[in-house]
């Protein structure tokens, strides 16, 4: 579970006053939620997913994780972030001794670490490169080496920050599968920042922020059953939701629950008269 219970967040700003981006912010997400975070640029959505981490500090108000408040400065193991640039993140020279990094600073006994590891590469379907060197792998194993990494910590909360905006197609569509394929293993909460609408309908339920707060954050059923496309938020949708919507507005009874292609085509097929 994640808890951020009445946080304020300031940046020091280059003119004097500081910039306020939080206040009195409160969040709660239960443990085992998969949850797409978007909002606009600036929103705070990493400043958000920092904070989770404690890789940044409140100024006041506390983030809990697992019931448990984060100290001032306290980084949590409990924690994995995974940033968009995987070549950043990798630190050794071969990918199990990368993946068995975190672990290995914090002591973990040799034969539980060697376990973790190659269940981790397993689980990412990484176990072939165990020996790679990971500056020769794509964009989106190397993603995967990092995933691998804390997974291997066990951390049971897992922050992406926008994990898939420097992959192409296919290694984007192997990410995010394995997200879910992460996410159905059960236990594990994912808070996934992202730019993309349609990356965003693969999570369960959906936060968005804007200016340090929150718009909306509820279940998709929710979201749609509300009509909050047509709102203010500043989503680019994929063109399928825009055909939905635009066949709504010319009439068509086109229920809520149709969001993809192959379910505008099942329903159509089932309802010709629609
Ligand atoms: N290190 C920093 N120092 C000062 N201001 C920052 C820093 N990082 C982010 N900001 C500012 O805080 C706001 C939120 O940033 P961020 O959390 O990165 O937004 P998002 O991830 O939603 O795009 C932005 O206005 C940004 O300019
Ligand atoms: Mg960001």
């Amino acid at each position: 579970m994640i808890e951020v219970r009445e946080a304020t967040f300031y940046y020091p700003c280059r003119k004097g006053s500081p910039q306020l981006l939080f206040e009195g912010f409160n969040l709660l997400i239960p443990q085992g939620s998969y949850v797409a975070l978007m909002g606009p640029n600036g929103a705070g959505k990493s400043t958000l997913g920092k904070m989770i981490k404690g890789l940044l500090s409140p100024s006041s108000g506390q983030v809990f994780i697992g019931g448990q408040p984060l100290r001032p400065g306290e980084i949590s193991p409990r924690v994995g972030y995974v940033f968009s640039n995987a070549e950043n993140q990798i630190v050794a020279s071969v990918v199990e001794e990368d993946v068995a990094f975190a672990l290995e600073n914090r002591g973990v006994d040799p034969s539980i670490m060697a376990r973790r590891v190659q269940d981790s590469l397993r689980l990412v379907d990484m176990e072939d490169y165990r020996f790679h060197p990971p500056h020769l792998l794509s964009g989106g194993q190397q993603q995967k080496v990092v995933l691998a990494g804390v997974l291997a910590m066990e951390s049971e909360i897992l922050v992406l920050d926008e994990p898939t905006s420097m992959l192409d197609l296919q290694d984007r569509q192997e990410i995010l599968d394995l997200f879910a394929k992460i996410h159905g293993q059960g236990g594990r909460t994912i808070l996934h920042i992202t730019h993309s609408f349609e990356e965003a309908l693969r999570a369960q339920e959906f936060l968005y922020l804007d200016n340090g707060r929150v718009s909306f954050f509820g279940t998709w059923n929710d979201f749609f059953d509300r009509g909050l496309l047509d709102n203010a938020m500043r989503i680019a949708l994929p063109p399928i939701l825009e055909l939905i919507q635009e066949l709504r507005e010319r009439g068509h009874l086109i229920p809520n629950a149709v969001r993809s292609l192959d379910e505008l085509r099942g329903f159509l097929l089932r309802n010709p008269q629609s």
